[in-house]
């Protein structure tokens, strides 16, 4: 008997004969239904929906993918001693402290870049690991559709504020990734004024390519906008002063959320690192005299100089339907 059948029939007696086929082998087979929580297997697999498979994607094509499937994740993290707690903790360290020492798959950081800090509680990703433990992602009997069908949010009552942060900062930090490994590039390539050009002509398209492939509108916007275009409106300039009373004080900058009639707007802090000095420090030291000359050349307006490390460097805007995401 394969796998997959095991899977498909999940009820007595092929569950039975699945769990006794285990018991033999000594391999971790969950035996779906009587076993298993589904209210946390539900919200397992809803998390990972809404936080985690635009960039896991289960279906993109190899030349399409910004990280590792789930699936190969899975795979990595069920070796070692294999039992659920291990699996969980290993996980969640992971998700609450993406940094080399805990990364295991080297290929991946390498290829891909660091997974960015998302915040959860512990409570969620218990279930992600739990839904991802039980669920063979990795094997031919899974499939997506029926996951997603299975688990769907049930009811047309509306998402909670906490889906719409989580999404929102999914698409948020996809951008980021996007435009920060396009940006290393390009510094790579030809240096701080090859950059510039760069990112005159890509970060604004590479915001509108991201907003389309994920269904929101994507904004960076500065209370100190470089381009005139990215200037913050009268609610997002008291977003910026509150995050940045924040900073001030050593706290962290929490997200925002805005709600209106039909999209549900989430503001996400942009925060300097020494990177970006380069182009956005103290003018004439830290920028050199060909980069600003040039900067000064592009953007006669400009108003983003003169930042030090961990300053707020303005927000991502995320905008997202009501409607389509409460299907
Ligand atoms: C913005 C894109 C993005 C999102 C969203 C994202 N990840 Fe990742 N993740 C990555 C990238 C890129 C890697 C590969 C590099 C690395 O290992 O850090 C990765 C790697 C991982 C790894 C393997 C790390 C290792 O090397 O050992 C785990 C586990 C993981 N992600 C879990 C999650 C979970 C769970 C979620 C949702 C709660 C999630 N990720 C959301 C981009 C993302
Ligand atoms: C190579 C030079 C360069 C580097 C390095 C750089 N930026 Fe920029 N940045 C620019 C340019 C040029 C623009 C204007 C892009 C446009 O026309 O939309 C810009 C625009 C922005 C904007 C949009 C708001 C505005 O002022 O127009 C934000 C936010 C931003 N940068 C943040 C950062 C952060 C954070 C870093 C470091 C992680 C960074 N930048 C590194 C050149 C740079």
């Amino acid at each position: 008997m394969t796998r997959q059948n095991c899977f498909n029939t999940r009820r007595v007696p092929g569950a039975l004969l699945a769990t006794a086929l285990a018991a033999t082998l000594g391999v971790a087979v969950a035996n779906a239904e009587e076993t298993l929580d589904e209210s946390a297997m539900a919200t397992g697999f809803q998390t990972l929906e809404s936080a985690c498979f635009t960039c896991h994607s289960p279906d993109a094509a190899p030349a399409d993918r910004i990280a590792p499937p789930m699936a190969a994740i899975r795979h990595r993290y069920l070796m070692g001693n294999g039992s659920f707690e291990a699996f969980r903790r290993d996980l969640v360290n992971f998700v609450n402290d993406p940094s080399a020492t805990n990364a295991r798959m080297r290929g991946a950081v390498n290829r891909f870049g660091l997974m960015p800090k998302l915040s959860f509680d512990e409570a969620t990703l218990d279930a992600v690991a739990y839904y991802l433990y039980y669920t063979p992602l990795d094997r031919p009997g899974w499939s997506y559709a029926r996951d997603r069908a299975r688990y769907a949010a049930r009811g047309a009552g509306p998402v909670t504020t906490q889906d719409y942060l989580r999404y929102g900062q999914q698409v948020a930090m996809q951008t980021k990734t996007e435009l920060g490994s396009n940006l290393k590039k390009a510094l790579k390539e030809g240096g701080p004024e090859h950059a510039v050009t760069f990112c005159k002509a890509r970060a604004q398209p590479i915001a509108a390519e991201m907003s389309a492939k994920l269904d929101a509108s994507i904004r960076r916007v500065s209370d100190r906008p470089r381009n005139p275009a990215n200037a913050a409106d009268a609610e997002e300039l008291a977003i910026i002063r509150e995050l940045q009373g924040a900073l001030a004080a050593g706290e962290k900058p929490a997200p925002a959320l805005r709600e209106r009639d039909d999209e549900v707007v989430a503001y996400y802090p942009i925060v300097t690192n020494g990177m970006c000095l380069q182009c956005h420090g103290k003018a004439g030291s830290e920028i050199s005299p060909a980069t600003l000359a040039l900067i000064k050349q592009e953007y006669p307006d400009d108003k983003a100089t003169g930042y030090g490390p961990d300053e707020l460097r303005g927000l991502f805007v995320v905008a997202m339907h009501r409607a389509k995401h409460e299907d």
